[in-house]
């Protein structure tokens, strides 16, 4: 294992009605709360209702930000920081799925910042301070509402970046399942996929010693495969719901990644995708993740053998490492083709027409990937074998 430090200042609040501790931990940060939410989602499942029950109990001046979009655009942060700024608000709320959180983290560094807040998200200017904000999560996927990372959409230009502070963890984040009975079939597949990729990511980190690491993401990863099709028939079940929610925070928390980098290449080469395409980011690594694997899979063929037999109990008797290995991606794309994901770009009419643009985007930093360096033939060939 690599030295590492750990730490993470979010407290947790999970379980059946912890929405009522929004009284009991805002008051602490002031008196101006600004409310950020998504498309109406929290209106339809009475979500809504219960936060301005707890807002009006301790009597705070509500702002409200409504409209943040799935892959969250730097037009809506904007105006965020706007309000902050003008209506002088002392913390901000975020309500709905990882857009919302997203939007909120560059929202509360933003309102501390003098300049335009992409110049966080583009790194020209590094966060120097932020708002405080909280969380009520509604979407099992993310695990933004437990870390410092946040991905922001340019549409304008057309860039999709991840950035991060440790000034933009949430002070607290409150998980209810039942908040997410009404996630719909499709989403809640999304959630599913991307924290899966999550683990994948840091699973497939430079070889290291860390084989407790290695069993905390195969047994989470073996949690979540068994989870995933019942709740898929029964997606009221709170047991299930409660499950599934806490693997997309323990996915990325940052508590996997103990002692070691991952590779994170896929993700970024999704949100080159979507960024274009403005498709869903799990629906994007869906397609691409096993291509990936395929791709670096020769980097350390053990580790994809140790994969295919411990996750997806394939017999590697008689066949050769690469054989195994290659057994347990297409085990993996069945998988997620069971669940209803998409396999192909082409299932979102994703043509090679942008190719090099998506290719040059994911490209925007140089090589990356830690697990194996990628260059832009590598992403178009990953691109292409998508398509
Ligand atoms: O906008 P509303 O009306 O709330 O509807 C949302 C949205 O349409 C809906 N939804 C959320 N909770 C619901 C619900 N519908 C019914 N009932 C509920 N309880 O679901 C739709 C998708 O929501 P969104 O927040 O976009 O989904 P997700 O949580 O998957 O977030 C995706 C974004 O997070 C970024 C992605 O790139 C993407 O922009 N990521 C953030 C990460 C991080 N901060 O650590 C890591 C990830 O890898 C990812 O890149
Ligand atoms: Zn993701």
């Amino acid at each position: 294992m690599q030295n590492f430090i750990y730490k993470n200042p979010t407290k947790l609040m999970f379980g059946k009605g912890q929405v009522e501790q929004l009284k009991k931990e805002i008051p602490q940060y002031g008196k101006k709360v600004l409310l950020v939410y998504g498309g109406g989602s929290i209106k339809k499942s009475g979500l809504y209702d219960q936060v301005i029950a707890q807002l009006k109990e301790i009597d705070v001046d509500v702002h409200e930000l409504p409209g943040v979009e799935p892959n969250p655009r730097i037009s809506t942060v904007r105006k965020g920081a706007d309000i902050c700024k003008s209506e002088n608000i002392d913390f901000i709320l975020a309500v709905g799925g990882g857009s919302v959180i997203d939007c909120t983290k560059a929202i509360a560094a933003g309102a501390k910042y003098e300049g335009d807040p992409w110049d966080l998200v583009i790194k020209k200017a590094s966060v120097q301070a932020a708002l405080p904000f909280g969380t009520v999560l509604t979407l099992a996927a993310t695990g933004s509402e437990m870390n410092s990372g946040s991905v922001i959409t340019n549409w304008e230009t057309k860039e999709k970046y991840g950035w991060g502070s440790p000034l933009v963890f949430p002070q607290f984040s409150i998980l209810d399942p039942v908040n997410t009975f009404t996630v719909p079939q499709n989403q809640t597949v999304y959630g599913i996929v991307d924290m899966m990729c999550h683990v994948f990511e840091q699973y497939f980190h430079p070889r290291t010693h860390a084989p407790l690491q290695d069993r905390f993401c195969e047994s989470l990863l073996v949690t979540v495969m068994e989870t995933a099709p019942k709740l898929l028939e029964d997606l009221e079940n709170y047991d299930l719901r409660e499950t599934i929610l806490y693997s997309g925070t323990i996915a990325l928390n940052g508590y996997l990644q103990m002692g070691y980098r991952g590779d994170w290449a896929t993700h970024n080469i999704e949100h080159s995708v979507s960024a274009v395409y403005d498709i869903p980011h799990a629906g994007g690594l869906a397609i691409l993740f096993p291509n990936w694997m395929k791709h670096v899979l020769k980097e350390d063929t053990a580790r994809f053998k140790q994969m295919a037999v411990r996750i997806f109990n394939v017999n590697p008797e008689g066949k050769t490492d690469e054989e195994t290995a290659l057994e347990g991606i297409e085990k993996l794309r069945e998988f997620w083709s069971s669940l209803g994901a998409p396999a192909t770009l082409s299932d979102y009419d994703i043509d090679d027409s942008q190719i090099e643009t998506m290719a040059d985007k994911a490209m925007v930093n140089g090589e990356f990937g830690n697990f194996k360096k990628l260059d832009r033939e590598d992403v178009l060939a990953i691109l292409r074998a998508s398509l």
